[in-house]
């Protein structure tokens, strides 16, 4: 009789803490989540209109070992049935990155567990490995508060930036356009609702940059609003939010919809996936849906709360570094502006 070798099952804890949630997850092969943990602090955000890193470490401080006991106890599980702990590596809030490092190191010591640290986009980009498996060459739009780039990956763990923001990310841009409009923090959501809720539109400037350049600004249109606004007030006129923020939305979706249509074609790619918290965007979603169905590339976006920060997305990533051989030590330590560089180096 042939020997019978049974694979085991990976099973994975990941942590993240870069900005304002503090969560925890357990997903199982890299694709399965078993459990996902977050606790948000916008509330505690909102009155200030964005996120305060004092504020955000000491709410990280109080809820990290909640969250970490809360993934286990809804999976069912108890430490030593782990194979890893992964936790966000970097780039971030430095104190609130410590707060999740600190956490994973420790339970990764007390444990005797390998520990990994994860770059944040990178997990952003793998939220989409939780709903069906990646396909290369592919084209990754990261799209959330502080990231806006065009990653082509010919391979698992193989990042190539193909174009970037020169300014603002656009999630700060809906997040600032918000604020000028007196919308709570944070404004994405609320903008997209009411640019779909709107009966009108504002006509405000495309930024293209050069022909055939991948790269985003948006801070020239966040410019364009708060000059409408001001051209306004000085009027004595009133002016209707919901216009502005149709306006706004249309020119983002505009300019970043061609734009990855645009690389997608010329790299020739298999699948084009969306990530980061503006991929929760419906304006977007359904352009670049519309669009790439036309085109007849699958184009994927992970479903709302895995758009957002979130710990199953880190561990998703983790998963594949861990089975790629990639750990860290103990000296793993909070990197605020770090690279997303592959670990898969052929
Ligand atoms: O990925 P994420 O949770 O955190 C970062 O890593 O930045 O993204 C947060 C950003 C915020 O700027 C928020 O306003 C934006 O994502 N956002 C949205 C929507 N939902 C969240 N922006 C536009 N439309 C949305 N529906
Ligand atoms: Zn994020």
């Amino acid at each position: 009789m042939g020997e019978f070798i049974m694979e085991k099952d990976l099973y994975i804890l990941g942590i993240e803490s870069s900005c304002d949630e503090t969560a925890a997850s357990i997903v199982k092969n890299g694709t399965e989540i078993i459990s996902n943990v977050v606790a948000s602090q916008i509330e505690s955000h909102k009155r200030f209109g964005g996120v305060v890193p004092e504020i955000a470490s000491r709410h990280h401080v109080e809820q990290v070992t909640i969250v970490i006991e809360e993934a286990l106890q809804q999976a069912g599980m108890q430490p030593n049935e782990l194979d890893g702990v992964c936790v966000t590596e970097g780039p971030g809030l430095v104190g609130a990155l410590l707060i999740g490092i600190n956490a994973a190191k420790a339970f990764a010591f007390a444990n005797s567990l390998p520990l990994i640290g994860v770059h944040h986009i990178a997990g952003h980009i793998y939220a989409n490995e939780l709903m069906q498996p990646m396909e290369f060459p592919l084209l990754a739009l990261v799209i959330s508060g502080g990231h806006t780039e065009l990653v082509l990956m010919k391979d698992h763990g193989s990042f190539e930036l193909i174009g970037e923001t020169r300014d603002d990310a656009a999630g700060e841009a809906y997040d600032k356009v918000a604020r000028v409009l007196n919308i709570p923090y944070p404004g994405g959501p609320h903008i997209d609702r009411m640019a779909h809720e709107s009966d009108g539109a504002v006509d405000f400037p495309r930024v293209w940059l050069e022909k055939d350049s991948y790269d985003f600004s948006f801070s020239g249109l966040k410019s364009a609003v708060i000059n409408y606004q001001h051209n306004k007030v000085q009027r004595g006129e009133e002016i209707n939010p919901y216009h502005v923020a149709k306006g706004f939305q249309d020119s983002v979706v505009e300019v970043v919809t061609a734009k990855t249509l645009h690389a997608a074609k010329e790299f020739g790619v298999k699948q084009v996936i969306a990530a980061g918290g503006v991929s929760a965007n419906k304006g977007l979603r359904t352009s670049l849906e519309e669009t790439f169905k036309k085109e007849g590339i699958p184009f994927y976006v992970p479903p709302l709360k895995l758009c957002t920060d979130n710990a199953a997305m880190i561990a998703a990533a983790g998963s594949k570094m861990f089975q790629a051989g990639v750990r860290s030590d103990l000296t793993l330590n909070g990197h605020p502006g770090m690279e997303l560089i592959s670990w898969n180096h052929e």
